[in-house]
């Protein structure tokens, strides 16, 4: 067991860190009838990937108002607290908050701030935004986010991605998107290189010229691209409890992410959807140090890389930086 670590995420989805007790409660309050998507432990069950998005957005369905998504905000940050985490960046997506209207979007990013300023003076945890398309609802939409992006960028949302359905489309088709969220000053990202192979990689990072990849471990089939990404300095928003939940990979021990470490591929780690994998940041950590051996010193290294890769502020980063150093 490793000692409690400060710990970075870059890679959480607000609405898939909603703790299935709170969607419940939630629903309740509605009298919305969601019971289909909970088990009988009242965990959240999916047959696969592709069902889990179904009822991922089910789950969402419950969050119709900016006060709603304060609630969650400090549900989700209280449990990153917990596992030691000081600095996190989480995807938000307009299609869920106030469907993709600028002014709606506008109140619940208000409420979203205030609850994540609370939880900063509460819980000292730091939280960023990261504006999210979903790709399987089209190019169009996703025109709208990013408006929604280029019109509430600055120090707190400070970057743009895309993430959804990775075999519906292609990168291209949503270069606009992504050139008015870089023209607004956003850093970019994109889901890719988890349901797609290498190629859904190459083309993310050529393409839309993204710095970051989430998820990226398909990488692996393709060694010269593995080389690629080390010597281009791409980082992978890691989640491999995500990955082994979702079946990408049949245990901890044959997920990739040791050999991209060992290729010099700057990777972080995070837990993506955490309710829904039965994951935390420190199970991640755990299941890590068991499967690769990793110790303290490969965790702090990846911490450092994840600070480093982070879209925020420079004063942000010095500020967390000093976190990791106690
Ligand atoms: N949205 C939430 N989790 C996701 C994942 N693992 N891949 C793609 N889109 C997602
Ligand atoms: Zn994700």
């Amino acid at each position: 067991m490793l000692s409690v670590t400060p710990k970075i995420e870059l890679h959480l989805h607000l609405e898939g860190a909603a703790p299935p007790a709170f969607i419940r409660g939630l629903a309740k309050e509605k009298r919305l009838d969601i019971a289909g998507i909970f088990d009988a432990r009242g965990h959240y069950q999916y047959k696969d990937f592709w069902d889990f998005l179904k009822v991922y957005e089910a789950a969402t369905s419950v969050l119709k108002s900016p006060e709603d998504y304060a609630r969650l905000t400090l549900a989700v940050l209280e449990e990153s607290a917990a596992s030691g985490v000081v600095y996190s960046e989480t995807f938000l997506s307009p299609d869920f908050c106030g469907g993709r209207d600028i002014g709606a979007w506008r109140e619940y990013l208000h409420a979203i701030r205030e609850a994540a300023d609370q939880a900063e003076r509460t819980m000292g945890i730091t939280l960023r935004g990261i504006i999210t398309c979903i790709r399987h609802f089209g190019p169009e939409k996703a025109r709208e986010v990013a408006r929604c992006a280029a019109d509430t960028a600055g120090d707190w949302i400070v970057g743009f991605g895309i993430a959804g359905d990775e075999k519906v489309l292609t990168p291209k088709d949503y270069l606009w998107s992504f050139d008015c969220a870089r023209e607004a000053g956003l850093r970019l990202t994109a889901h890719a290189g988890e349901w797609g192979g290498p190629q859904s990689v190459r083309d993310a990072v050529n393409d839309l010229g993204v710095e970051r990849i989430g998820h990226g471990v398909r990488a692996i089939e393709d060694l010269a691209l593995v080389d690629e990404l080390a010597e281009r300095g791409i980082v992978l928003e890691v989640c491999p409890g995500s990955n082994v939940a979702l079946g990408l990979y049949p245990d901890w021990r044959s997920h990739p992410i040791g050999q991209l470490y060992d290729r010099g591929v700057k990777v972080t780690v995070s837990t993506d959807d955490p309710p829904f994998f039965h994951t935390t940041m420190t199970r991640e950590f755990d299941e890590l140090n068991r499967a690769f051996d990793w110790d303290d010193g490969v965790f702090a290294n990846l911490n450092r890389t994840a600070l480093d890769a982070a879209f925020c502020d420079a004063d942000t980063r010095a500020r967390i930086g000093k976190l990791l150093e106690t």
